[in-house]
């Protein structure tokens, strides 16, 4: 037996676990169109009188990877709870699969997939009883369950590792088995919460990889993250929920071509004492944001900006060692947006988040 923690996903083959499973259970209109696959309007959480969710109304298309990206305390989790049943709105409708959540709590639970933020397989079960368990309660033909989990276990990389309690599994390892779970019943819709959040670098990919073919299959994913790159990197669409409000909702490069009225120059000098005060200074500039050796210049407007950094160097003995003029990214659409650092982005809740990065 293989004692690899982070063993690969191997025969990586999501295409055939979803083979055949789905064109038959497409919700399609009264008129013939695609219904959205989650609809939401005016949803609201009230928990005594903290108003958590206020009032956001979007709709997720079918087949789409949606974002919904927000710093900690931003009303992810309470929304993707209330969307999964979990929890009931204080006000508001939602449709999820075509079916009302509120009024067909059954069959719509049935017809998602869950990966809470907290893992909810039992630490005391072998990750085979975990599946063959969570089949049973999602009523996968008796026939077909040990065929399912043995699949999913295979396509996770965690097959060999089958008959030891998930209590010994590394995070990425329990992470893994977690969505496992969440996909016995091959369904057409899947909610993760924060599903990379304190993984290291490599389970981390190995994930979004997984995110990606699943999307690939036509399956729909509802993704709350607070890291701004993933939801550029994975999400056709993201909503920016900030204090329980949605600031903006439109594609990433959509997003990012909304703020493209200044131009940001990233330049780097020979040397950097006391230059973030006086770049400051220049003329047309807006902020300056030292990182490291280089310094993040947004300038008003874009006409002169480069010709102001070389006669500043000019003027103070200072060589350029490398400038680049910077297109917006998802992180100055956020700041922007909200009036929040990104650093708030980066405050983890955990020391073990810390360890999580972007591949
Ligand atoms: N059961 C609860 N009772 C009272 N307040 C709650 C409850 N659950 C969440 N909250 C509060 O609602 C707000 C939103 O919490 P939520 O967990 O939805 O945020 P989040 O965006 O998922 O944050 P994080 O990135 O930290 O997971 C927070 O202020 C939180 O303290
Ligand atoms: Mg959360």
């Amino acid at each position: 037996m293989s004692f690899c923690f982070y063993s690969p996903i191997k025969n990586f083959n999501i295409r055939a676990l979803y083979r055949n499973c789905f064109l038959d259970k497409l919700t399609v209109n009264w008129n013939g169109t695609m219904a959205d696959a989650i609809e939401v309007k005016d949803l609201t959480k009230y928990y005594a009188d903290f108003l958590a969710v206020d009032h956001v109304s979007f709709q997720v298309k079918q087949g789409e990877i949606f974002g919904f990206l927000g710093p900690n305390g931003a009303g992810k989790t309470t929304t993707a709870k209330m969307l999964t049943g979990q929890t009931k709105p204080s006000s508001g409708t939602l449709m999820v699969a075509g079916l009302d959540m509120l009024r067909q709590p059954v069959e719509a639970k049935s017809s998602i997939g869950v990966v809470p933020e907290n893992s909810n397989v039992y630490d005391e079960m072998s990750a085979w009883d975990n599946l063959i368990f969570a089949a049973q309660l999602y009523r996968v033909p008796k026939n077909e369950r040990e065929k399912k989990a043995k699949e999913l276990l295979e396509l996770f990389g965690l097959y060999e590792r089958r008959r030891d309690r998930e209590g010994v599994f590394s995070k990425g390892m329990k992470r893994r088995l977690t969505i496992a779970a969440a996909l016995v019943h091959t369904p057409r819709l899947l909610f993760l919460d924060e599903p990379t959040s304190g993984l290291d670098v490599q389970s981390s990919r190995m994930i979004r990889k997984l995110v990606k073919d699943l999307n690939q299959t036509d399956v729909t994913v509802f993704l709350t993250t607070h890291y701004i790159e993933e939801a550029d990197q994975l999400c056709q669409r993201v909503a920016m929920i900030n204090k329980g409000k949605i600031v903006a909702l439109d594609g990433p490069q959509k997003l990012k071509a909304s703020v493209d009225m200044h131009q940001i120059v990233e330049v780097s000098f020979d040397q950097t004492k006391d230059l973030e005060s006086k770049l400051a200074s220049l003329r047309d500039i807006e902020k300056v944001g030292q990182f490291g050796d280089k310094f993040k210049l947004h300038f008003k407007s874009t006409s002169e900006s480069i010709s102001t950094i070389v006669d500043f160097a000019k003027e103070n003995d200072l060589k350029i060692v490398s400038i680049n003029t910077l297109n917006p990214s998802l992180e100055d659409v956020f700041v922007e947006l909200t009036g929040l650092s990104a650093e708030v982005m980066k405050t983890e809740k955990e020391q073990g988040k810390k360890a999580a990065n972007l591949g």
